[in-house]
């Protein structure tokens, strides 16, 4: 992603291409204002978490909180995937039993909540009862409809990830993992499958009336492009291991982790039991906005999961966004190479930059479309530097001191919403530039591209800072004939200021409520759920309002390279 390293033309109020196309894909993604529903991929307790589930439930996150903030009802769900055999195996090298084993990584995932600010309303975990209770009514049903039978199967398998792989793939694989590299194996079994292939065309069908149900795009091809091989039928139980939920009727065979763990965006809000109490509560966040995911698991997502949706009469989701990789240094992250961002790491860049630094790097800098991302110390250290110490904390920090320095610390009243932006022939107004920038802004969130959302949301700080350089106001308050103009500059500066920190709120919830608070405009209440055009509205920041000093960002030294 290197939009934000553009150059940037002067910000004007008229539409992009760029903006054309995420309102249609807005109009896509949400043809209402009904209940939205986010989910993210729930990880595996066999890994601690790093920066990859880190990045994936951050950006989720902004979503969640952009969608609030705009008046939305939002459900935000992640957790943890706690079968299967690779669990199984772990908690026997280490003496302890498998819920053991979950009970403690688990607890790992969530400790990260708090500390990366992450606003999720559920955390559900595969071994809970109420999802493995409701997993057994869904295989039933399917069971009962003939799309789940038994049969036998030999094909070629990935051990390292319990997956079977078809015929041609093996081939063009060279009969290897695309993960590992080990060599697949020859397995035979006799299993429940689901009748994947009797979803072919209907899938076909779906994918082409809904031509935003992957995305990016490049992802959508993808799949379309494996969908053209056929599909086979999948397997859905084990024998080779217990630890799962049992099938239902045949205990001798466990529910395959995957298909168990599918099932959590819909055991979560109890639809599996339509009729119990946690589906009165939460079906109507059915169906979801966004599955986000990374793109090595978006088969499962983009075709297994809408064909077992088909078969059970569920809607289907909106999107199934598959975001790519973070790498270090050019290379894919792994425990051999010992080169993962952990934990520890991440904690080191939260006592240099803070967590809203860290998720600002995320938002824009992450690997949202199909290319991934190198994570390295001098870019965040760049990044940090330009955007939020010179960009946003310098003029929330220049527009206050003058504040202070020239009005005691009050909102000076001026009238500022017919002013031009800049002296540029055909500048628009504040009050016309801040609130088309608010409504692309609110687009864009809505439309998952989170780094364009940022990026809007950053031009009204910059056109801030413009406004400072070419009217120089603190010169021009040398001359007390000035000050009514420099009332007007400083009063436009602020609630630029303002305007800005509403609309990054989603991003960095800490920096801008300490922005906001400074500003005596803090989100609380009404200005909360009024939606984001209300609460950007030009003119929410009235004379006469006390202005604290602020520098959210503070410089700090480079890292040593
Ligand atoms: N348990 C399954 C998912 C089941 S969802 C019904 C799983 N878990 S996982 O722990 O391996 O998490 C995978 C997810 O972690 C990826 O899809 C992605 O969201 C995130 N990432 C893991 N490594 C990553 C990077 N290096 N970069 C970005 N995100 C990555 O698969």
């Amino acid at each position: 992603m290197n939009h934000s390293r553009r150059a940037r033309a002067h910000p004007t109020a008229t539409e992009t291409s760029t903006e054309r196309r995420a309102r249609n894909l807005y109009d896509l993604v949400m043809p209402s204002r009904a209940p939205a529903y986010i989910t993210t991929p729930i990880y595996y307790v066999n890994d601690r978490p790093h920066i990859g589930s880190a990045y994936t439930t951050t950006l989720c996150d902004v979503w969640a909180r952009a969608m609030r903030l705009d008046g939305r009802d939002v459900f935000f769900l992640t957790g943890t995937d706690e079968h299967g055999g690779k669990v199984e195996k772990s908690a026997k090298d280490r003496g302890i039993t498998p819920q053991a084993l979950a009970d403690e990584n688990s607890a790992e995932f969530r400790k990260l909540l708090g500390p990366f600010c992450l606003s999720n309303d559920d955390f559900i975990r595969t071994t809970e009862p109420r999802h493995e209770s409701q997993v057994k009514l869904f295989v039933e049903r399917l069971l009962k409809s003939g799309d789940i039978y038994l049969g036998e199967f030999i094909g070629w398998y990935d051990e390292g990830q319990e997956e079977y792989i078809t015929e041609t793939r093996a081939k063009e694989l060279e009969y290897k993992s695309p993960i590992s590299g080990r060599p697949l194996v020859r397995a035979t079994e006799k299993n429940y499958y689901f009748r994947l292939s009797a979803f072919q065309s209907r899938l076909e069908e779906f994918f082409k009336a809904n031509p935003g149900f992957v995305r990016p795009e490049g992802r959508f091809n993808e799949v379309l492009g494996r969908l053209r091989d056929g599909l086979q039928d999948v397997p859905v139980t084990r024998t080779n291991f217990t630890w799962g939920i049992p099938m239902p009727g045949a205990s001798e065979h466990v529910i395959y982790v995957w298909i168990d763990a599918l099932f959590n965006y819909a055991t979560a809000l109890g639809l599996g039991e339509p009729q119990g109490a946690l589906a009165q509560e939460r079906a109507k966040y059915w169906p979801p906005a966004y599955h986000v995911i990374g793109k090595e698991i978006l088969w499962f997502h983009a075709v297994i999961w809408p064909a077992m949706l088909m078969a059970l009469d569920l809607p289907m989701p909106k999107c199934v966004y598959a975001h790519s990789f973070w790498i270090r240094n050019g290379q894919k992250m792994s425990k051999s190479l010992g080169n993962f961002v952990d934990l520890e790491t991440i904690d080191g860049f939260f006592a240099k930059y803070g967590v809203d630094a860290w998720r600002w790097y995320m938002t824009t800098q992450g690997p949202i479309g199909t290319q991934d991302a190198d994570f390295s110390d001098k870019h965040f250290h760049e990044i940090y530097t330009a955007h939020l110490v010179n960009t946003f904390a310098n003029c929330a920090s220049r527009t206050s001191s003058m504040i202070e320095k020239y009005f005691g610390g009050v909102m000076p009243a001026a009238e500022t919403a017919s002013m031009p932006i800049s002296a540029a022939a055909g500048a628009p107004t504040w009050s016309a530039f801040t609130e088309a920038t608010a409504a692309k802004v609110a687009r864009h969130y809505e439309a998952f591209e989170l780094a364009e959302a940022s990026d809007a949301a950053l031009s009204i700080v910059r056109a801030v800072d413009i406004l400072i350089n070419e009217t120089a106001p603190f010169k021009l308050a040398k001359d007390p004939a000035n000050l009514p103009r420099v009332a007007e500059i400083l009063a436009a500066c602020a609630e630029g200021v303002r305007v800005a920190a509403v609309l990054l709120t989603p991003i960095m919830p800490g920096k801008c409520a300490e922005v906001l608070t400074a500003y005596g405009s803090a989100l609380d209440g009404d200005r909360a759920s009024s939606g984001l055009a209300a609460a950007a509205r030009w003119g929410g920041l009235t004379a006469g309002t006390k202005i604290a000093k602020c520098a959210p960002f503070m410089r700090v030294d480079a890292p040593v390279a």
